[in-house]
């Protein structure tokens, strides 16, 4: 029989929560700087690895910002996305859902459709190389104003064949979902799918918000439902997927230690929970370090991870045929190694 850690390794799976830009490592940074003429004010990729030891998300934020304000050609974005999509389909990863946040470059004077082309060739270039399938899901930065976010939605109705679905990110706290209710009310209306991240440091209400107003079809974090009963049920019952990011909590201070990470419980709850890696650069790990770190605090099974796997595809955005596909790959791994 093969370890559980190979077993996770050769699993086929989604990743349904990955922010592009938290894909950058240190090295890529190095050398995009370089051929940007950008200083940066580290001086090695040591330094850089050394200063990752986050308070909380809005001290993980302020880093992520600074790595991201070096992105700004094309090439960069192409490489980015490239090298975080070889990565994946090296974790067996067969499909992603991406998050790019275009308002941190735009406000930077990087033009939309520079963003939008370089992840998009990447995507086209993966596929062709691996046959790894990948969407885009563009974020509303929250810190900012609800009509940043309509100018950003402008935008991107140009690239709807390329955009899948709007979503929410940065700071949660004070930047409820409710402030953004028109800007997805109307995204919803020109065709775009809506996801949310809610309750990962913000309160359950912020769940409330996200699935009642904003009307989204999955949550992003939901970590805090645990707070509130009757939501939890609701979850369950309309079999709302959460993409839980359980490395990515334990390293911004979100919960403490895995062992008592919220996604135990939400899964006796026969909540749809799915694994994902979030800002992978940054919280240590890919997507299959993060099923390991659930799969070890929680002495979980083979059964365990396969229906997390399975979830992933059921939870995706892709068509109702293409998840039909990929998860009978997760039926016929389960029966040759589970
Ligand atoms: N939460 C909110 N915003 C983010 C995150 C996150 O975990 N990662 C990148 N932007
Ligand atoms: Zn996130």
């Amino acid at each position: 029989m093969i370890s559980m850690e190979d077993f996770i390794r050769g699993i086929p799976k989604a990743e349904l929560h990955l922010h592009i830009e938290g894909t950058f490592e240190p090295e890529l940074m190095f050398a995009v700087a370089k051929r940007n003429n950008i200083r940066l004010r580290y001086g090695s990729v040591q330094e850089i690895r050394a200063a990752y030891e986050f308070t909380g998300l809005q001290d993980f934020l302020d880093i992520y910002y600074e790595g991201a304000g070096i992105l700004t050609t094309e090439q960069d974005f192409y490489d980015l996305t490239l090298a975080y999509l070889r990565k994946a389909r090296s974790q067996n990863v067969l499909h992603s859902e991406i998050f790019c946040d275009p308002q941190t470059h735009t406000a930077r004077g990087v033009k939309f459709s520079t963003v939008m082309e370089g992840i998009h060739r990447a995507i086209t270039d993966a596929a062709e190389e691996s046959g790894i399938s990948a969407r885009l899901i563009i974020c509303f930065l929250r810190h900012l104003d609800e009509s940043a976010a309509m100018e950003t939605l402008d935008e991107a109705l140009a690239y709807k064949d390329r955009i899948t679905a709007v979503g929410l990110d940065s700071t949660e706290i004070g930047h409820p979902p409710s402030k953004f209710r028109g800007v997805f009310d109307r995204a919803r209306g020109e065709g775009f799918l809506t996801v949310a991240h809610a309750g990962e440091e913000g309160p359950a209400e912020y769940i409330r918000q996200a699935l009642d107003l904003l009307k989204v079809s999955r949550i992003d974090h939901g970590i805090r439902c645990l707070d509130d009963t009757a939501l939890i049920d609701e979850l369950a019952r309309r079999r709302i997927p959460l993409t839980v990011c359980p490395l990515s909590n334990l390293r911004l201070r979100v919960t403490g230690a895995m062992e008592s990470h919220p996604v135990g419980e939400m899964m006796r709850r026969g909540l749809m929970v799915t694994i994902n890696s979030d800002d992978p650069a940054y919280f240590g790990g890919y997507v299959n370090e993060n099923y390991l770190a659930v799969a070890r605090a929680f002495n979980m099974t083979r059964e365990d991870i396969g229906r997390l796997a399975k979830n992933s595809f059921t939870a995706s955005f892709l068509s109702g045929r293409e998840k039909d596909r990929l998860a009978a790959k997760v039926d016929e791994y389960m029966n040759q190694y589970g």
